[in-house]
């Protein structure tokens, strides 16, 4: 099966062509061609992602990076003239909403042929609403025009699979597995009992791990992403043994849930930076005592969900698991404390947002697909939030 993924949840507009052989989730994975561009620079001034700007931009890439997918997977192509009326007139239709995109793509398909391909992913939430339409109404309309069907795939499940994704194939994960989803807009335990099973146990009260990041790093007057910013100068001051006078708090450590907070770990930064001008290795110190902070706490509701749970597989997703401190750190804590679990972090290429994550995730679901796309809506942030509990995501 070829599936042709689409993700534009957030800052990220990205296209893949994936062949999966076999049944999820014993298939294996072949990237054929994989397109994608960060939005970074078009949010830096704005010091965090702008929605409108996010859906302009997403609208102006995406058919170049189809095309370029397309042409690095060199698929056989199927011809079918754009040009007859009644295709065009609907493929604009589809995309009415998204400017001159209906024009584009059907520009693009006057000079290249269709690709052939089984079935169409895309995110259709969480994530910026207006972001993630530009992906919808684009699959829609690629759905029509390659007469394939469509499947509607949630961004968060793309985040686990990712992280147990290793040379082509899904790791064969024992359960109960426990998902810790960091990301700039998601903190989340997700307990799986099996595969397409979850059931959030815990998220963030407030911050997102990376929203708590990028905010400090806004108040240590670092640029937008603050994560790596932060983490770099991190490194520095553990590699030169700096220390903070400053203490940050450990939020919600004694709580008996799996529930984790950040918005006090923020403050306290905003009042030590109001208080005091800090030097440049006080800056350093400050960052290493944040992400030190932040650290303990994720590892330490990490660990409790572990012995709540007899967890067996740990799958840590999303941007932050980027962080190099807190790979190392649950690296060597959990190979100390509970030598028989099994601990999946993502290659760095799949932690940020990606399309490859969404193939696998429409993989999982590749039975909700489905040639009558109408129903298929964006689900920003309220809809989807929510992993259901206990059940499959899309049944
Ligand atoms: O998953 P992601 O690409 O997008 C969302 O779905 O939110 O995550 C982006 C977040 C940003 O907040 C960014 O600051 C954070 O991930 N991030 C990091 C690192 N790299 C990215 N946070 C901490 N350390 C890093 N090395
Ligand atoms: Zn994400």
């Amino acid at each position: 099966m070829i599936i042709l993924s689409i993700e534009t949840s957030c800052d990220e507009t990205a296209v893949s062509l994936v062949r999966a052989d076999g049944d999820f989730p014993n298939a294996t994975y072949t990237v054929l061609g994989n397109a994608l561009r960060s939005q970074i620079d078009v949010h830096k001034a704005y010091g965090g992602v702008f929605p409108s700007l996010a859906k302009r931009d997403h609208a102006a890439v995406i058919t170049t990076l189809l095309l370029r997918a397309v042409e690095e997977a060199g698929l056989p192509g199927i011809q079918r003239p754009p040009t007859q009326k009644d295709v065009a007139a609907h493929t604009r239709e589809l995309l009415t909403r998204e400017g001159s995109l209906g024009d584009e793509l059907l520009a693009l398909f006057a000079e290249h042929d269709l690709p052939l391909i089984d079935c169409i992913a895309v995110t259709t939430g969480p994530g910026l609403e207006p972001a993630l339409w530009v992906g919808v109404n684009f699959a829609k309309a690629l759905a029509f025009l390659l007469d394939a069907p469509l499947v509607p795939t949630n961004h968060m499940e793309g985040h686990i699979l990712a992280s147990a994704f290793e040379e082509g194939r899904l790791a064969p994960l024992r359960f109960p597995a426990l998902a810790l989803l960091i990301s700039g807009g998601h903190t989340e335990f997700i307990l799986m009992r099996g595969w397409r099973q979850y059931e959030k146990v815990g998220q963030t009260r407030d911050d997102a791990v990376g929203e708590a990041f990028d905010k400090v790093a806004r108040l240590l007057g670092l640029p937008y992403p603050g994560g790596p910013e932060i983490s770099a100068l991190a490194h520095d001051a553990r590699a030169r043994n700096l220390t903070s006078s400053i203490t940050l708090p450990r939020p919600m450590l004694d709580s008996e849930d799996f529930d984790v907070s950040f918005s006090g770990i923020k403050t306290a930064v905003r009042y030590a930076v109001a208080k005091q001008t800090l030097s440049d290795d006080e800056r350093r110190a400050l960052a290493r005592e944040f992400e030190d902070a932040v650290t303990e706490v994720l590892l330490l509701k990490t660990k409790r969900a572990i012995d709540t749970y007899a967890i067996r597989s740990l799958l840590i997703g999303g941007g932050v698991s980027a962080n190099q401190h807190i790979r190392t750190t649950f690296e060597a804590e959990l190979a100390r404390d509970y030598p028989d679990l099994a601990l999946y972090i993502p290659d760095p290429a799949l932690t940020t947002d990606n399309s490859v994550m969404i193939a696998l995730a429409g993989h999982a679901h590749a039975g909700d697909a489905r040639k009558n796309t109408e129903t298929i809506r964006a689900e920003g942030n309220k809809a989807h939030r929510k992993i259901p509990k206990n059940t499959e995501l899309f049944t």
